[in-house]
């Protein structure tokens, strides 16, 4: 039994990604989900059918943010409420752990990392690739010096399931994600700003809506939507998709380049339209170059080349990710269990708000250039009272 007292939990956005309050709740070790807002009753039934009846149900978020009973919140909701509501979280001195993107523009990050320093409170990004292991691996050779200074890194993304995920429902329009470049590779820029060591100063990007505009089967406007429905079915091709959203307007095919402020170089590269479904990320160094292939423990290895050669399929030294438990290749559980370490003892952190911001910083600089005849976009740094506000924060804080 734990000698701290209870930590009490609060959850907005219960279904869906908020299935991560199911790590967080140790009765046993003193803390306790004790209350969930979302709009969809049904929902909220479950959730109260998880964490037992006494547990506090509302659809009006700022009801959970009133009670005094509550000492921190799980913000899961869509992206395109990210930013209200965790600012009113932090702001009714609740601290937070909020799922990426931080939010869908740039300013709308600000607030939130402004609210977070008003308040003198805790701001944890779920941010969980961070806790991948093949993630830690590629960190760990960059930190030991096995491929020498860090000079490009590149990320080809492959999204099988994209149509599924992103073409059904709130993230097939703008008004709600700004763009799925932005919705999912803010995981891969804040991976690799990591690798690089620097943010994003200026980025260049080209896209375009290929396939999923082109699919006629549409649900009708305002329809509950269950993404997962077809999801194991795995319809293919993707033109053959049935119950798309009936307004999709962000690009299903887009490419990035960034310029780092150290001077490093990377790129990225997502389409929601393959038959596969992994990311591949390079780095290249001075003295080498590492890979990784698959995503998932268990079956993703990661590749070091640092002898000079013509083709060398299998590199100089190869690593392979043991299997793991957990939801999203094992990071779930991690990143729940180590934002309950900082809030309550003010642990070191793998994941970083000011780097999460900066990645949406570069994810909405390369949108805005998709859109317009692919102008390099340059991005404004975070103002210094910010960035010093998190001093736990770290661009790459896993190894060293
Ligand atoms: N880190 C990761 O690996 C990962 C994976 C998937 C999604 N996400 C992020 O998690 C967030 C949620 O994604 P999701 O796919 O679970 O979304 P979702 O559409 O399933 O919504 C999650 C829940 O929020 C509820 N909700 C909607 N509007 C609400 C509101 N105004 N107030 C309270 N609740 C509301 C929904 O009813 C649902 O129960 C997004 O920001 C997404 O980008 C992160």
């Amino acid at each position: 039994m734990s000698t701290l007292s209870e930590l009490r939990i609060g959850v907005i956005g219960v279904g869906g990604r908020g299935s991560l309050a199911e790590y967080a709740h140790k009765p046993q070790q003193n803390v306790r989900v004790v209350g969930g807002a979302d709009i969809d009753d049904e929902q909220l039934e479950s959730f109260k059918e998880k964490f037992g009846p006494k547990v506090f149900l509302t659809n009006d978020y700022r009801r959970l943010l009133e009670r005094g009973d509550i000492d921190a919140v799980f913000v899961t909701s869509p992206d395109f409420y990210h930013e209200n509501q965790a600012v009113a979280a932090l702001n009714a001195g609740k601290d937070v752990y909020l799922e990426k993107p931080m939010a869908i523009t740039t300013a709308g990050c600000d607030n939130i990392l402004k609210a977070a320093h008003e308040n003198k409170r805790k701001l944890y990004l779920g941010h969980n690739m961070r806790h991948i292991s093949f993630i830690k691996k590629m960190i760990e050779l960059i930190d030991n010096g096995a491929i020498g200074e860090v000079k490009s890194v590149w990320c080809r993304h492959f999204i099988s399931y994209g149509g599924d995920a992103f073409f059904r429902n709130w993230h097939a329009e703008r008004r709600y994600t700004n763009s799925i470049l932005l919705q999912k590779a803010s995981h891969d820029i804040d991976i690799i700003h990591c690798f690089s060591n620097g943010y994003s100063q200026t980025v260049n990007a080209m896209g375009a809506l290929m396939v999923y505009d082109k699919v006629k089967d549409r649900h009708a406007p305002g329809e509950k939507v269950d993404v997962a429905a077809h999801w194991d079915e795995a319809p293919w091709p993707p033109l053959s998709l049935k119950g798309l959203n009936p307004v999709i307007d962000v690009e299903d095919l887009s490419m990035m380049q960034m310029m780092m402020d150290n001077g490093t170089y990377g790129c990225y590269q997502q389409c929601n339209f393959t038959p596969d479904a992994w990311r591949n990320y390079t780095v290249i160094g001075t003295e080498g170059r590492i890979e990784s292939f698959g995503d998932h423990p268990g079956e993703c290895v990661v590749r070091l080349w640092n002898r000079r050669t013509t083709y060398n399929p299998y590199g100089d030294e190869q690593y392979f990710m043991p299997p793991e438990e957990g939801t999203s290749a094992g990071s779930d559980p991690k990143i729940v269990a180590e934002f309950l370490d900082y809030i309550r003892n003010d642990a070191k952190i793998t994941t970083s708000a000011v780097a999460a911001r900066n990645a949406v910083a570069a994810g909405c600089a390369a949108t805005e250039s998709l859109r317009n005849q692919n102008k390099a976009v340059n991005i404004e740094p975070l103002p210094k009272t910010l960035t010093d506000y998190f001093t736990n924060d770290e661009i790459r804080p896993i190894g060293s």
